[in-house]
């Protein structure tokens, strides 16, 4: 069985090759590539898998879940600019796919090893990735 925590949070962030001149980088980046950065209103969405524990009926106590992703996600990423602010995102450029893959690992170490983890993230309403651990 697999359960969910939705969280939100809001950063700042731009997508750039440094060595790339800033024609290629709008070209391949397009607005994500604009040299003052710019924000996302980012939905998180952590998936746990694992069994109905029968003494709670939970398969993980959504309250801990959401405590965990406050504490080593939101709290770290929200309000910040990703690219000056994380040390995570050092040499990542941080699309949505890469910071989907920072917080899995974050999360990964975390949880418990008995659990299976997912994780999806949007940038936009329009936009989805999805990551667990490939
Ligand atoms: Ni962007």
């Amino acid at each position: 069985m697999k359960v969910c925590r939705r969280e939100t949070f809001n950063a700042a962030h731009r997508l750039f090759r440094p060595e790339w001149s800033d024609e290629k980088n709008r070209e391949v980046f397009g607005k994500c590539s604009h040299p003052n950065y710019h924000g996302h209103n980012y939905a998180l969405e952590v998936w746990v898998e694992g069994e109905i524990d029968p003494l709670t009926g939970f398969v993980i106590d959504l309250k801990d879940l959401k405590h965990l992703i406050h504490e080593f996600v939101s709290d770290r990423f929200d309000h910040r600019n990703l690219n000056l602010d994380c040390p995570e995102f050092e040499g990542i450029i941080p699309t949505t796919e890469n910071i989907a893959k920072v917080i899995w690992d974050i999360l990964r170490e975390q949880l418990d090893p008995k659990f299976g983890l997912e994780v999806q993230l949007s940038e936009t309403e329009k936009n989805k990735v999805f990551y667990n651990g490939k």
